[in-house]
């Protein structure tokens, strides 16, 4: 057996001292490294984004919003012109499927003739070939006026309907 088998590294008491400082930073500089790497996401508290102009302006509006609305609901009602074009022309501008095409008095003057009305139920209900609202999907009153432009273009003088209540105020 040689000496240098039972030799160590720690020959001296300085290298004692640093081997026991060391047995003690280096576990400690680990777990500070380890907590620093976990911690390194998205930190809530303080330094988050809770003052950024989006945050800020949500947590300062008023409780209950305001939002203004047309008398007849959220979406403005369109005018009869605007529903005739949309929805109505289809058919009407042509007299495709025997409709009585926008324009040709003598298509209408029977037909005007029963009042409003009865025009304004035929629409809303369907009539003939042509579906309910003309297979649209509006607001009552948005085919009354369609009914209302789509006569008068056709030689009636029907009153252009109020909101809300069209059907029962606006006469012949
Ligand atoms: C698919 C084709 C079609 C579309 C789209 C259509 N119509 Fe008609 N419409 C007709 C036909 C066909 C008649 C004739 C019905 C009959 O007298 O048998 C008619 C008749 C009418 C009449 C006369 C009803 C009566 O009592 O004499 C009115 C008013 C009318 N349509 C309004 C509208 C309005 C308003 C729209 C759009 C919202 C519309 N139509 C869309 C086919 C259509």
């Amino acid at each position: 057996m040689s000496a240098a088998e039972h030799e160590t590294f720690i020959k001296t008491p300085k290298q004692l001292i640093t081997a026991v400082v060391l047995s003690f930073v280096v576990p400690i500089l680990i777990i500070v490294l380890l907590v620093k790497y976990v911690g390194a996401g998205d930190r809530g508290g303080s330094g988050n984004n809770a003052l950024t102009p989006e945050a800020t302006e949500a947590r300062i509006q008023p409780v209950a919003r305001f939002e203004l609305k047309g008398a007849g609901g959220a979406k403005a009602l369109r005018a009869g012109e605007e529903v005739y074009k949309a929805q109505c022309s289809a058919c009407h501008a042509v007299g495709a499927a025997g409709a009585p095409k926008v324009g040709d008095a003598g298509a209408w003057a029977a037909r005007i003739k029963t009042g409003y009305d009865a025009l304004l139920n035929s629409a809303l209900k369907g009539k003939g070939a042509m579906a309910a609202q003309g297979g649209g999907d509006f607001e009552d009153i948005e085919i009354g006026r369609a009914v209302v432009y789509m006569a008068n273009s056709s030689g009636g003088k029907l009153a252009e309907p109020k909101a809300p209540a069209p059907a029962e105020e606006a006469k012949k």
